[in-house]
């Protein structure tokens, strides 16, 4: 840490280099680009739907028809990835629907493939949407049984890869999780699909209104056996070491912004690329508020994620990527400082 030398103020002014735009614009020292945006995307089955989610206004349930034209629309405000989170019209215990050839997601997959190839396509993989009990995994005694939902997730992974992700994002906290699924991807011959892991994530409320969105509250209970208790962060230490020592690529944390610190200590601590996701909740704060006149919604969107880039983030999953795509491509995103 540099110290001052003794003779600090008046010789130190820090307000010189606030004086006006250009010169707070120079010594920005965080800017956000398209390259950072994760888009994600909910599409659910049926025919020319496109429901607005009434708790994340601007953010829709697609039908695999029209989600083309959404993921068009990203593409063309140049946003290089988005990340699919599949609701089916068919639940059941072990969420078949989401290993099925059949499933939302791998038709959904093969449509934007075609329609869409330069996308770079996530899927989440989990099973919390697809279960009829809403949790992310196989149910035993009252509990996710750890070791029998490894063995879906593989059939999972190993489907999406085979309908055409780019890569895919385990959401579940299962333990081994990574190893499973980075084992299942090499035997069947997809040893080139990277891993992007939710490494630390905490079991939140900020996921209120994704829940909503995605029809995946738990039936009973809550996912605190398996998302990690909020309190923590040398647990998440543990939890993204261990998901790169099992072959983790990219190692994600989440929520965002109430875990500023545990973004930056991943980032400080580990050489893979660190993805921070900026959830439901978090969004919904800001455009609650805004529709209220209690904030700018605006100044606070790009504040929030100026923050998150700061403490670390190299990518960041947000509900705001295309309204702030927009601000970027008009080259306004720093007149919001
Ligand atoms: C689980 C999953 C969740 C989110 C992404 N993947 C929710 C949960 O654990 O209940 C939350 C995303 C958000 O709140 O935006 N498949």
């Amino acid at each position: 840490m540099f110290i001052f030398p003794d003779s600090d103020f008046p010789i130190q002014r820090p307000r010189r280099l606030r004086k006006n735009k250009n010169i707070r614009d120079l010594v920005r020292e965080t800017h956000l680009h398209l390259e950072d945006l994760i888009y994600p995307v909910f599409i659910q089955d049926g025919k020319n739907l496109k429901i607005e989610i009434p708790s994340m206004p601007g953010i829709y349930r697609f039908s695999p028809d029209r989600v083309i034209d959404e993921i068009k629309e990203a593409r063309d405000l140049g946003i290089k990835a988005v990340i699919l989170f599949g609701i089916p019209s068919h639940k059941d215990d072990m969420g078949s629907d989401s290993f099925s050839d059949q499933g939302i997601i791998q038709r959904s997959l093969e449509l934007i493939k075609k329609e869409v190839p330069e996308m770079f396509v996530i899927t989440d993989v989990c099973f919390c949407e697809y279960t009829s009990h809403g949790h992310c995994g196989v149910i035993v005694n009252g509990d996710v049984d750890n070791d029998l939902t490894l063995e879906n997730l593989k059939k999972q992974v190993v489907s999406h890869a085979r309908h055409g992700a780019d890569m895919v994002a385990p959401s579940g906290m299962m333990d081994g999780m990574v190893k499973a699924i980075r084992q299942a991807l090499d035997e069947a011959g997809f040893s080139h699909i990277p891993i992007m892991a939710y490494s630390a994530k905490y079991a939140s409320a900020f996921y209120g209104p994704f829940r909503d969105a995605a029809e995946s509250a738990p039936a009973f209970g809550d996912r605190r056996t398996y998302q990690m208790d909020p309190s923590n962060s040398r647990e998440a230490f543990k939890e993204v070491y261990l998901d790169i020592l099992e072959g983790a690529d990219i190692v994600m944390v989440k929520p965002a912004l109430a875990y500023l610190d545990v973004i930056k200590m991943v980032k400080e601590s580990f050489p893979v690329p660190v993805a921070a996701y900026n959830v439901s909740g978090e969004y919904s704060m800001v455009k609650a508020a805004e529709k209220l006149g209690w904030l700018d919604g605006k100044r606070t969107m790009v504040e929030i994620l100026y923050s998150i880039k700061r403490a670390g983030a190299d990518l960041i999953l947000t509900y705001f990527a295309k309204e702030v795509a927009k601000l970027i491509n008009k080259g306004e995103i720093e007149n919001y400082f």
